[in-house]
C-alpha cells in the first residue's frame, strides 16, 4: 500500500491532472518519443510487462494495443490517474491490470515472471532515494535477462534545452528534477545492478530533451550469459 509516502501528481498539482494528457501531447512531441519507446520495448506475445508510474495509462495502452497477447500491468500511487487509466482501457476493450503503489513497490510482481519493466516521465518527479529504491526494485523483480526501458527528461545538453526544461522545474520543483537534468539516470541504473545501460536516444522537445534508456538484468553472477 502507499502508506504515508507522498508523490508529485502527474502535472505537478492535483488540480491540473485533468489537463495532463493534452499537456503532454502539446508540450513533449509525445507521438515521436512514445513511438520510439514502443519500438525499443518491442513487445512480444509472451512478455509480462510492468509500467511503473503508469499515470493515465497511455504507454500501457499502446503496448497492449500493439501486442494484445502480452500481459500488461500498470502501477501508480495516484488513485485519480489510475481511475482514468482503467476507464481508458475499458473503453478501448483492453485487458490491463492497474494497481496502486509506488515505484519501489514494484517488487510485489517478482513472482509474475516479468520480462520487461518500462517507465515514462516518472523519474524526474521523484526524490533521489526513490529513484534509487525504484531502480533496485525493478532490477530485483525482473527475470534474469529481463529488460528495463525508460523514457524521461535526461541530461539537458544545451543552454536552450536547459531553459526549456525550466518549465518542467516550475511545475515539479528543482530538487527532484535537477539530478535528471544533470544526467544521473545511467549512473543510478548501473549502481542498481543493471548491465548494458545505454542512453539510446535524445529527443528535443518544447520542454527540454527526453532521453530513452535501455538496460538488462544480468544473471546473479553479474554477467549477461
Ligand atoms: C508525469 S506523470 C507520467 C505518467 C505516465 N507514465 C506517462 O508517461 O504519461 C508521472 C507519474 O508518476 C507518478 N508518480 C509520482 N511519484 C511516484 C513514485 N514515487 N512512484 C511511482 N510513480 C510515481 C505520478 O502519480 C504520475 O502518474
Amino acid at each position: 500500500m502507499t502508506g504515508e509516502r507522498s508523490f508529485t501528481p502527474a502535472l505537478g498539482h492535483a488540480a491540473l491532472t485533468p489537463l495532463y494528457d493534452s499537456a503532454i501531447a502539446l508540450m513533449t512531441r509525445e507521438q515521436r518519443w512514445r513511438e520510439r519507446l514502443l519500438q525499443q520495448i518491442s513487445p512480444h506475445a509472451r512478455d509480462v510487462i510492468v509500467d511503473v508510474g503508469c499515470g493515465t495509462g497511455t504507454l500501457a495502452l499502446m503496448i497492449k494495443r500493439a501486442t494484445p497477447a502480452a500481459t500488461v500491468i500498470g502501477l501508480d500511487p495516484d488513485p485519480e490517474v489510475l481511475s482514468r487509466a482503467r476507464l481508458r482501457a475499458q473503453r478501448a476493450g483492453l485487458a490491463i491490470e492497474f494497481e496502486q503503489g509506488f515505484a519501489r513497490d514494484v517488487a510485489r510482481f517478482a513472482n509474475r515472471g516479468v520480462t520487461k519493466v518500462v517507465s515514462s516521465l516518472v523519474f524526474h518527479q521523484v526524490p533521489m532515494d526513490e529513484k534509487r529504491a525504484a531502480l533496485g526494485a525493478m532490477r530485483t523483480m525482473l527475470q534474469t535477462h529481463g529488460e528495463a526501458h525508460i523514457a524521461d527528461y535526461g541530461l539537458q545538453r544545451t543552454a536552450l534545452m536547459r531553459a526549456l526544461f525550466a518549465q518542467v522545474q516550475m511545475l515539479d520543483g528543482k530538487e527532484n528534477t535537477t539530478p535528471n537534468a544533470q544526467g544521473v539516470l545511467t549512473q543510478l541504473m548501473t549502481e542498481a545492478g543493471f548491465a548494458n545501460v545505454v542512453e539510446t536516444a535524445v529527443i528535443a522537445t518544447p520542454t527540454g530533451s527526453i532521453s530513452l534508456y535501455r538496460a538488462v538484468r544480468p544473471n546473479d553472477q553479474g554477467t549477461r550469459s
